[in-house]
């Protein structure tokens, strides 16, 4: 198990690049991804028979081929997503699948992508069993499975539960099996996501609801998929879930299936956090600090258009100010104050520093000067996947640190992009 990485709150480096030389390159905001830490962590979840990546974490097809290259697959959850998968090359005709798609609705364009390059579907409501068993019959398919209960970080990302909107209800399987049939689909896997951010005791509820509903399905069952959820850490205090207890307890799960079937299971796992968040970094220029009372603030250069985690959940990211070199050495010793960080957006909640339901928490930094940077760690999960234009701001570089070579792997939008689609009407 990695040991959860220091976070100092002065770094003037990020996977051995100087911060100050990436801004100067490549602009700022830019999230860089460290190439290493994605093939490193898909490299801890080795014992899993397949490590699928939930690409809706970070889903640039740069970072993709990475995660080619380090031997997982991929899960999709739109249209785009089975294109991005397949442009990079994984089939989903391949044993495993190198492409999944996995939803509660299929939209137009989802369901003709998913029967003309016969992608697997991991159906999650029974309306997908007809309308798919309608244009493909005969096909194996999977079924998510919602256990009745659930676990997330934030309300928002709890996926378990007669809360929430995924999944096929535990005491439905029966009707989807009689559905299924009707058009000669066979269910061959079972799926259960319960939400980001699981620990162990929830898991054996998991474990013990994924044994009960497979038991239900019956031998055709040859794949179950443990879900994503890995958490990582954002805060010193917090660490990595144990994942050799994590995969024991799916193992000794795959194993008395296996023992009832009398065929082997295949065991998957789809983590999205865990192999993006931590390879990535949001680089951002402190353009204003002014006092508001009692409050300092520092204001750069990204906002909730670049990481809406902090806005949308009061998601916690560690944060660092690396040193501007052209503005010189900064006076000494350096002194450290309760700043809140905010971002350029036209709207109040464009803070960096808050908890949820919207309440500034100052977070104790580094005295910093008008031109120097902020890097803002643990951010490549959910963080350029969630980006918007939101205030008609241009979407920031990204960029690979590989090798030793910083790697341009999407340029920032420009105003021309901006308007591309849109049209004044004669
Ligand atoms: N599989 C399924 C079916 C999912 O719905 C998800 C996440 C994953 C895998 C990957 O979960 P992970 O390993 O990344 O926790 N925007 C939120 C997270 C939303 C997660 C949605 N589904 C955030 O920034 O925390």
């Amino acid at each position: 198990m990695p040991t959860p990485p220091d976070f100092p709150d002065l770094r003037d480096e990020v996977a051995g690049h100087s911060v100050a030389g990436l801004a100067q390159e490549f602009g700022t905001p830019v999230y860089v991804y460290d190439a290493a830490t994605i093939t490193a962590r898909v490299a801890d979840l080795q014992s899993f028979d397949v490590v699928r990546y939930a690409q809706k974490a970070c889903s640039n097809i740069a970072i993709l081929d990475r995660v080619k290259r380090a031997g997982a697959v991929v899960d999709a959850v739109s249209a785009g997503e089975i294109e991005r998968g397949l442009h990079v090359g994984f089939d989903p005709r391949t044993s495993p699948p190198g492409i999944v798609y996995t939803a509660d609705l299929f939209d137009e364009d989802a369901l003709d992508l998913v029967v003309r390059h016969q992608v697997p579907v991991n159906v999650g409501s029974p309306d997908m069993i007809d309308q798919l068993g309608h244009r493909a019959p005969g096909r194996p398919i999977m079924m998510r499975i919602n256990p009745g209960f659930g676990h997330g970080h934030s309300q928002k990302t709890n996926t378990g539960g007669p809360q929430s909107k995924h999944g096929i209800w535990h005491s439905q399987i029966d009707d989807c099996l009689h559905r299924a049939r009707k058009y000669g689909l066979t269910v061959t896997g079972l799926h259960m996501h319960i939400g980001s951010g699981t620990d162990l005791d929830h898991l054996r509820q998991v474990c013990s609801a994924m044994e009960t509903a497979c038991r239900l399905v019956g031998p055709t069952v040859e794949t179950i998929s443990a879900g994503g959820g890995l958490p990582v850490p954002y805060r010193s205090d917090q660490s990595y879930v144990d994942l050799d207890e994590y995969f024991a307890l799916w193992d000794a799960t795959r194993k008395r299936l296996e023992a009832e079937f009398g065929h082997a299971v295949t065991l998957e796992i789809e983590p999205g956090r865990y192999l993006a968040a931590e390879c990535g970094t949001l680089i951002t220029q402190i353009r204003a600090i002014k006092r508001m009372g009692d409050n300092l603030f520092y204001l750069v250069d990204a906002g909730f258009n670049d990481l809406a985690r902090p806005i949308l959940y009061g998601a916690y990211h560690p944060i660092a100010v690396a040193y501007n070199p052209e503005l010189g050495t900064p006076n000494q010793p350096i002194s450290r104050a309760p700043v809140i960080v905010g971002g350029p957006l036209c709207e109040s909640g464009d803070i960096f520093t808050q908890t949820e339901g919207g309440y500034v928490e100052p977070r104790a930094l580094p005295q910093a000067r008008v031109g120097d940077f902020l890097v803002i760690g643990v951010a490549g999960a959910y963080g350029f996947a969630m980006a918007s234009n939101y205030n008609s701001k241009f979407r920031a570089a990204e960029v690979l640190l590989e090798g030793g070579q910083a790697k341009l792997i999407r340029r920032r939008e420009t105003f021309a992009d901006l308007i591309e689609l849109e049209r004044i009407p004669q």
